[in-house]
């Protein structure tokens, strides 16, 4: 696992940004996986940009969601689908149902995840995973105690979460207790995972999942068991890393043509 400390979110995202279109040059046909909420959408902004600036294009490329709220429709305007479009596909050139999310309204949950994972098996995987982590140490919305083999499939938030979501709803209310998420073993088997946290709220979760034991307690903990793991965090979200001087050191000497 790599830990890389930067100046700023934006900072992070232009890096993380980079990632992505040397690999979407590397591989036209590039599957990406896709995170919501707010650490990603730096990311997102640099994507716009370069594409703006004719540095990319994202015509030949397939894209996955890690969750969704249950019973929001892509179509709803708090749904996690109808965020990527907002914030990315409408800047950018994917081709028209290149991006796919779980279906959070299918009349048979289960059947509706099941053909999630098959579709994504049938684009041949996830070459780079984006994701963000909790305050509660979750990835996509496996909370803790989730399997760490599990896979996408309906999960209850817990209040914590719904509370750290409400800014996106009118109320805390109105955050849905349910989701369909992809689970901790579909997300371990993207080739390379990308986890973006930014500001002193996720030090406590960043620590645990880098530095603490594995444990279903923490599910970002669970990207110690992964061999390609980018960690990009800024000054407050690495506030507790106790290897945060070995971090620094390792990045300042890193070979500038390795990438992340
Ligand atoms: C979103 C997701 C969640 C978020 C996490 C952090 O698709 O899967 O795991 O990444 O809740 O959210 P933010 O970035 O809003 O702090």
């Amino acid at each position: 696992m790599e830990v890389v400390i930067v100046a700023d979110p934006e900072a992070g995202g232009t890096l993380v940004g980079q990632a992505i279109v040397d690999l979407v040059a590397r591989r036209p046909d590039a599957v990406l996986g896709l995170a919501t909420g707010s650490s990603p959408v730096v990311v997102y902004r640099d994507l716009a940009r370069r594409r703006a600036a004719g540095e990319v294009s994202f015509a030949g490329v397939r894209a996955f969601l890690l969750d969704e709220y249950a019973g929001l429709t892509p179509e709803h305007p708090r749904s996690y689908r109808r965020f990527i479009a907002e914030e990315l596909e409408r800047h950018v050139d994917f081709r028209p149902g290149a991006v796919r999310g779980p279906d959070a309204v299918s009349a048979d949950v289960p059947a509706g995840c099941a053909a999630y994972e098959a579709a994504i098996a049938a684009a041949g995987g996830v070459d780079l995973q984006l994701l963000g982590i909790g305050t509660d140490g979750h990835i996509g919305f496996n909370e803790p105690g989730s399997s760490l083999a599990s896979r996408t499939r309906i999960k209850t938030l817990t209040d914590r979460t719904r509370r750290d979501n409400a800014r996106f709803f009118p109320s805390f209310d109105d955050v849905p207790r349910h989701v369909v998420t992809q689970g901790v073993g579909t997300i371990l088997e993207a080739r390379h995972l990308v986890l973006l946290a930014f500001g002193a709220a996720k030090a406590d979760a960043v620590a645990r999942a880098v530095e603490g034991p594995v444990t279903a307690m923490v599910p970002g903990s669970a990207l110690q068991l992964h061999p390609h793991v980018s960690v990009v965090v800024d000054e407050p979200a690495a506030a507790c890393l106790a290897l945060a001087p070995y971090y620094r050191e390792t990045w300042a000497h890193k070979p500038p043509w390795q990438g992340l």
